[in-house]
């Protein structure tokens, strides 16, 4: 049979997400994936012919809720939620509250004016909580579980739903007719981050108004920059010749808590901010450099008013961009800080620990098909007695690239000027493009080409389980992957659903040059033999899902996922929250807790210490699902959470309690 062409909503995330690596890493060299068993392999290889139809069964029953699978106990204490595709709001297990803590617009700052539907307010939306919540850190305040600093990420904005008049961003003919210079500025007021004081009274959550603590950061708040790319010749520009100051943050999609209670938030797409595409040829090794970025992306009409976002006027701005950011949310007036020691690439989160010998461990995605996963390493120790002292220790360390090996084992490849690899050979130096360190690190992506590193399914969050130092690796999917493409890390041809990788630091040290990796899950609809799904078969028909994206490990050790691209049409359900269980007779079986309305994607699964509160955030509420009509300000397909008339979706922050107090799923 052949193949049908992608539903609408998959190929336009496949335009979102071309993949730039040209890189050639291990490939048919690890095609024989000795670790999977036969009947997986030829799963894999028979994925290559099925019809699409097969992929999207159009009449998926919904089994009962159940929370009584045979076998084992549960790690979870909760009744599955039954799946409801294109549902218009959110839903939760039964037993529990899902309520709305913040929504876009909403009072960030005192003296914030009140959310106006429609209108394009820069100097409002300054003060307002931003667009498109994505990741979400809870840092206590004075130890306490009811009582903390909300730190939220505003990825990005969605003009058509926020505006009247304007086309979604993927309607590239309507070359940004209508965006005016104030819908511009309110975008970049809606983008960054946002500090809030939150605090729980009577069972409830609530924003605590007029809070010292309350901060926005946005596309033009003042960041320093350190480590080895500050104030390198690529990062200087006509408003900034010192290369160590730069405007805003962009694209900030998931990213971490410090054990010193600092906010790390990482650029992601920041390629889509820019425009000014240069003449093909001559190609010049900074328009290559651009290339395998995917600058300029030319997905907002930013340029036309702000020179910075004009590739072509202001080449090196695009290099300030691409980050993780940290900021100290316990002082508003701090200079947030890009610590380019990190690297510079399609950053999604900042999964950390505290290895045995004292050194800050931070694992790290890069989000596109067939990039690449990276580990930063400190070379200095945390303090915990002493916050101030931890100030600049991310400047300082060793960023490597992960190698998967068909045997099950991997290593850390460090992306280090000038030094010889195992083999005495030296990649990242002056004859191959890389002066400096700091270029090795503004070009973290070609410094990760030169030394063979993996080419992985789009990776997403990568968390550490703090009990067993497990690392869980979301790998979210990639269509893009052929047949002669896969490896034993990425064993799928076309892989639409995404995986989940385990992986276990040698002898327990994260700092350790070697680890070793199984696949916990191959995500999909386990009725259909060709996706190659690995659920438990104690997994019920609501409990499968595609597309893992974020995750979180709570303190008990327990693997929470979050999921951003199924809908009615992928996989007959909704993005929302799947506790999957890593141990014992169960591994790797899920279940669903959480959905959200249509159209949107579920991110910053988040809790509080003593797991009593779970902090959701729901993205683009009310884009367009599938093939429905296009989902506009006047037509969206949900006013979700405010459901009246002329006030468009909002994407909010919803806190999950137990009805009558309790763990979640204790
Ligand atoms: Fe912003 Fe990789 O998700
Ligand atoms: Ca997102
Ligand atoms: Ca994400
Ligand atoms: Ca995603």
């Amino acid at each position: 049979m052949t193949r049908t062409a992608l539903p609408p909503s998959v190929a336009f995330e496949a335009a979102e997400n071309e993949g730039s690596n040209p890189s050639h890493g291990p490939t048919i060299g690890d095609l024989i994936a000795t670790r999977l068993s036969r009947r997986d392999l030829v799963k894999g290889l028979a994925a290559v012919s099925i019809a699409a139809e097969a992929l999207w069964p159009k009449a998926l029953a919904a089994a009962p809720a159940s929370g009584e699978e045979k076998g084992a106990a549960s790690r979870f204490d909760f009744v599955e939620l039954p799946i409801a595709p294109g549902s218009k709001t959110h839903h939760v297990a039964e037993g529990y509250d899902a309520d709305i803590l913040i929504r876009w617009g909403d009072a960030v700052l005192p003296d914030a004016p009140e959310f106006a539907p429609g209108k394009p307010d820069a100097a409002a939306q300054e003060k307002q909580f931003g667009y498109n919540n994505d990741f979400l850190g809870f840092i206590p305040l004075e130890g306490r579980s009811d009582h903390g600093l909300l730190v939220v990420n505003h990825e990005y904005t969605n003009g058509e739903l926020m505006v009247p008049g304007l086309a979604p961003r993927s309607d590239k003919d309507s070359q940004f007719s209508g965006v005016t210079r104030e819908i511009v500025d309110t975008e970049m007021m809606a983008h960054g981050g946002s500090v809030i004081e939150i605090r729980r009274e009577g069972g409830k959550w609530s924003v605590v108004p007029g809070s010292r603590y309350a901060r926005r950061i946005t596309a033009e708040t003042e960041i320093a920059v350190s480590g080895p790319a500050a104030g390198h010749a690529r990062m200087k520009t006509t408003a900034d010749p010192t290369g160590t100051r730069i405007k805003g943050m962009l694209n900030n999609c998931a990213g971490g808590v410090t054990p010193w209670g600092t906010w790390l938030t990482c650029e992601e797409n920041f390629n889509g901010y820019f425009w000014g595409k240069a003449a093909a040829e001559p190609v010049t090794k900074e328009a290559r450099a651009l290339r395998r970025y995917g600058a300029p992306g030319e997905w907002y009409a930013w340029g036309r008013y702000h020179d910075r976002f004009d590739t072509l006027k202001e080449p090196n701005e695009a290099n300030r961009f691409g980050w993780v950011v940290e900021i100290d949310p316990l002082d508003p007036t701090s200079v947030p800080v890009k610590r380019t020691a990190l690297g510079r690439f399609k950053h999604e989160g900042a999964g950390n620990i505290v290895n045995g010998d004292g050194r800050f461990v931070v694992y790290q995605g890069d989000d596109e098909r067939f990039d690449y996963v990276y580990r930063f390493v400190t070379d200095g120790k945390v303090d915990l007695a002493n916050r101030a002292a931890n100030k600049d220790l991310l400047d300082k360390g060793v960023l490597s690239v992960a190698r998967f090996k068909s045997d099950g084992t991997g290593e850390w490849l460090p992306l280090i000027h000038g030094a010889p690899n195992k083999d005495g050979q030296v990649w990242l130096s002056a004859q191959n493009g890389f002066e400096d360190q700091g270029d090795v690190l503004i070009h973290t992506r070609l410094a990760a080409d030169m030394l063979g590193a993996t080419r992985m399914d789009r990776p997403e969050d990568i968390e550490v389980d703090p009990k067993t130092g497990k690392i869980y690796l979301m790998l979210t999917n990639n269509a893009k992957r052929k047949a002669d493409q896969t490896d034993a890390a990425n064993p799928r041809a076309e892989n639409l659903f995404g995986h989940i990788i385990e992986i276990t630091p040698a002898n327990g040290d994260h700092a350790a040059p070697a680890f070793t990796w199984e696949i916990l899950l191959n995500c999909g609809s386990p009725a259909v033999a060709e996706v190659g799904a690995t659920f438990n078969p104690a997994t019920t028909e609501n409990g499968w899902f595609g597309m893992p994206d974020n995750c979180a490990i709570d303190s008990e050790g327990r693997l929470w996922v979050a999921t951003d691209g199924n809908s009615t049409k992928r996989t007959g359900r909704a993005d929302g929250i799947w506790a999957i269980e890593t141990d014992g007779e169960r591994r790797a079986t899920s279940r669903c807790f959480f959905q959200v309305p249509t159209g949107a994607e579920m991110c910053g699964p988040c809790f509080t210490p003593d797991l009593e509160t779970f902090f959701v955030a729901v993205q683009h509420p009310g884009e367009t699902e599938d093939d429905a009509p296009p989902s506009t300000f006047d037509t969206p397909s949900t006013r979700w959470p405010d459901f009246k008339d002329g006030i468009p979706p909002r994407p909010s922050v919803v806190a999950i309690t137990r009805k009558g107090g309790g763990k979640i799923a204790g």
